[in-house]
């Protein structure tokens, strides 16, 4: 492979991100995703003294909404992006926050959280074992991972570039790659911790209208799913949340 493509290849950023996500996020109604797992959290971790790390922060409103349901927890973002981590910053001063890739286990002690959470930063990833493992070492036992993101109900990993048509740019972007739930499941129990996984659809509970930027999501009634998430890319998107607890044997 020429050096022009691997770079290409290797270059794993979502640069709309930092365009779509900033501190105005937080004083936004909060998103459906976060409702139905704050209260997949809520139900299983009941104490209030808790440390909380959100991974792939965006600019923070998981973080503002955890703020909401544990007022005494200690909260903790890492995110790749700098400029997310100053909107997150600017809008929950309160947290600790790392810039960092969350391959990287250095960023945090074993053992020091209650509660993992990862919202749609899983597609940016070229290869999720590595975020799994850290996961699973920071987690406490007794604590929850929950992981959202399309995940692919068949056994099937999908690794996703794509280009505007009427891009100038070399690069392809990324961002979108789907992994199986059994590719999630096989990188967690490899981990050799004991552990239960339970898989949670997300399903969206109103319609999303198309917006000129296609890569955005939006609905589709299907068959069995009446507000069905795609893209762009014709990407069907089985938004889903696994949920890993840490057993304390
Ligand atoms: C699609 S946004 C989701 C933001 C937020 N979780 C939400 O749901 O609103 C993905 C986020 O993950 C971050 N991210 C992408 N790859 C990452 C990595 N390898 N390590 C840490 N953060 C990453 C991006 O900078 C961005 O903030």
């Amino acid at each position: 492979m020429s050096s022009d493509v691997t770079d290409i290849l290797l270059k794993s950023l979502r640069t709309v991100d930092e365009k779509v996500y900033n501190r105005t996020d937080v004083e936004r109604p909060t998103k459906e995703v976060f409702k139905q797992m704050g209260a997949m959290v809520t139900s299983r971790i009941t104490k209030q003294d808790i440390d909380i790390c959100d991974v792939g922060i965006g600019a923070g409103a998981f973080l503002y909404y955890y703020s909401t349901l544990y007022p005494e927890a200690n909260l903790y973002g890492l995110d790749i992006s700098e400029k997310l981590i100053d909107e997150s910053r600017a809008a929950m001063p309160n947290c600790e926050y790392t810039l960092g890739n969350m391959d990287d286990p250095t960023h945090y002690d074993e053992e020091k959280f209650d509660v993992i959470s990862c919202v749609g930063a899983f597609a940016c990833l070229d290869d999720p074992q590595f975020a799994v493992a850290n996961f699973l070492r920071w987690l406490k036992p007794g604590g929850i991972i929950l992981i959202a993101d399309a995940f692919n109900p068949d056994p099937i990993d999908v690794i996703m570039r794509y280009k505007l048509s009427d891009s100038d740019r070399k690069e392809w972007e990324s961002g979108w790659n789907i992994f199986s739930n059994e590719t999630i499941e096989k990188h967690a129990r490899a981990v050799g911790m004991p552990i239960e996984i339970e898989w949670h659809d997300l399903p969206m509970p109103f319609p999303i209208k198309k917006t000129e930027d296609s890569m955005r999501t939006w609905t589709v009634q299907m068959d069995d799913e009446p507000h069905m998430r795609i893209n762009g890319s014709c990407q069907i998107l089985y938004t889903q949340c696994v949920i890993i607890r840490k057993g304390t044997a």
